[in-house]
């Protein structure tokens, strides 16, 4: 979002929502199958790639180390490079807002033969996003990295030869974890990765697809060094993050009923649904059943979407990683459900973004929510639903599109500042919300 001037809307509430949408492609995905296809050898097309800021940062950094990338209507094709011969570049790779890219491309540069060294750097939000959770574990491995200020943005990464590592990852993050399998594809020996509890797995299920050697053990993964990447065509589904916006606002404004078409619904990523379901929702979805084993697919299914009583509900610390990106909006919903609603053990959310447990708290409660932050989450009083006001997106997509959202179900209405930041993941936002609204 560096410099360009803040769009202010205001989202008024309205009747019930009805229709059919279709939402954006998911942003994780897409991300992993850009870089997976640039480490191949043969050209991988991808269907349904997100059309995003985030998604875009990530084309342009892989055609800056050495990637073909043709555009075509419906998907993108990606020539890669190979897996062990990265182009070297002049300037820093700019990863613009995203944390996915920042954290997982390192893996595949720390592990580059020849001794290139590659610069990695963002915006303004991207500046204040800890890089030593990857930059520990590559150590181990034999990289070379040098962070700003000892765990920050713009960092270099030095090719190096890698050695496989066990690695305990101390708190769960896809991220993290991803980052050490793209380098144990290139590092000798065997690499684990385990995690306190289990974070969304489509990096394991995309090597999978590609022919890699690669295995869950509880809630560990273990990868073996790999010669190239096999992969052919990816499909990409609708992203549940996104489709989370309609879900909550479908299920608060009362009479509403929405279908929402071809989202994916990889157990890791449902976390929402169950807390949602709790609290009372419907949802009517064909869900992956939760600790399905390790599979190279992807679960679609579409989501049929009614307005519900809400009752309160605690969110622990396991089911925080399955449902990270969507907490947001259980605070939202906390302001309708009688009763409490508490969110536990989700520190992550400061590393966000922004500070999401402070967006979160101080923008609802600017609209009238009765709610408080704790140091690793929020509890929420709720059942006196949204008065409306103004929210503060502070340059973050989902606090953003939760102030919209928040304006649908509220009694006044709301006004966003910053809304443009939704182009990091869902940039035709607004027009699907005049499409069911
Ligand atoms: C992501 C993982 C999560 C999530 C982020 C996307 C991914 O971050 O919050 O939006 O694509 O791997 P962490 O892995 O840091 O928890």
């Amino acid at each position: 979002m560096s410099g360009s001037p803040a769009t202010s809307i205001r989202v008024e509430p309205g009747g019930p929502l009805r229709g059919e949408l279709t939402v954006p492609s998911d942003k994780s995905i897409s991300h992993r199958a850009a870089i997976l296809a640039a480490m191949s050898e043969e050209p991988v097309r991808i269907r349904n790639y997100l059309d995003a800021r985030d998604t875009n940062s990530t084309l342009n950094a892989l055609r800056g180390v050495g990637a073909v990338i043709e555009m075509g209507p419906d998907e993108v094709t990606i020539r890669g490079t190979g897996l062990r011969a990265v182009g070297e570049v002049q300037d820093a790779i700019d990863v613009g807002n995203s944390g996915t890219l920042m954290r997982l491309l390192p893996g595949w540069l720390a592990g580059q033969p020849g001794g290139a060294a590659w610069t990695i750097d963002g915006d303004e939000s991207i500046r204040r996003r800890p890089v030593d959770r990857i930059a520990d574990p590559l150590r181990r491995m034999g990289a070379r990295i040098d962070t700003h200020a000892g765990r920050l943005p713009p960092f270099t990464v030095h090719g190096s030869e890698l050695t496989a590592i066990d690695y305990s990852a101390p708190v769960p993050s896809a991220q993290v974890k991803s980052c050490v399998l793209l380098a144990g594809l290139l590092a000798s020996g065997s690499t684990r990765v385990s995690e306190p509890s289990p974070s969304r797995d489509h990096t394991e299920r995309m090597l999978l697809r590609a022919g890699v050697p690669i295995e869950r053990e509880g809630s560990a993964v273990r990868i073996a060094c790999t010669d190239e990447l096999q992969l052919e065509t990816i499909e990409v589904p609708g992203d549940l993050s996104s489709a989370a916006f309609w879900i909550t606002a479908g299920v608060l404004i009362r009479g509403s009923r929405l279908v929402i078409h071809g989202v994916g619904v990889n157990w890791t990523r449902t976390g929402f649904l169950r807390i949602a379901h709790r609290m009372g929702a419907i949802v009517l979805a064909d869900l992956e059943p939760e600790g399905s084993p390790l599979s190279p697919d992807e679960p679609v299914s579409e989501l049929d979407v009614s307005a519900a009583p809400l009752v309160g509900t605690t969110v622990e610390a396991e089911e925080v990683p399955l449902a990270i990106d969507d907490l947001p909006l259980i605070a939202l919903l906390g302001c309708y459900a009688e009763g409490e609603t508490v969110v536990r053990g989700a520190r992550e959310l400061r590393l966000k973004e922004s500070d999401r447990i402070s967006g979160v708290v101080d923008g609802l409660r600017a609209l009238g929510g009765d709610i408080e932050a704790t140091e690793d989450g929020f509890a929420i009083r709720g059942g006196g639903g949204l008065r409306g006001g103004t929210l503060d997106a502070r340059d973050d997509h989902r606090l953003a599109m939760l102030g919209a959202v928040a304006g649908l179900a509220s009694r006044e209405g709301v006004e966003v500042i910053g809304m443009e930041a939704a182009a990091v993941s869902y940039p035709l936002f607004l027009d699907d919300l005049g499409t069911v609204a």
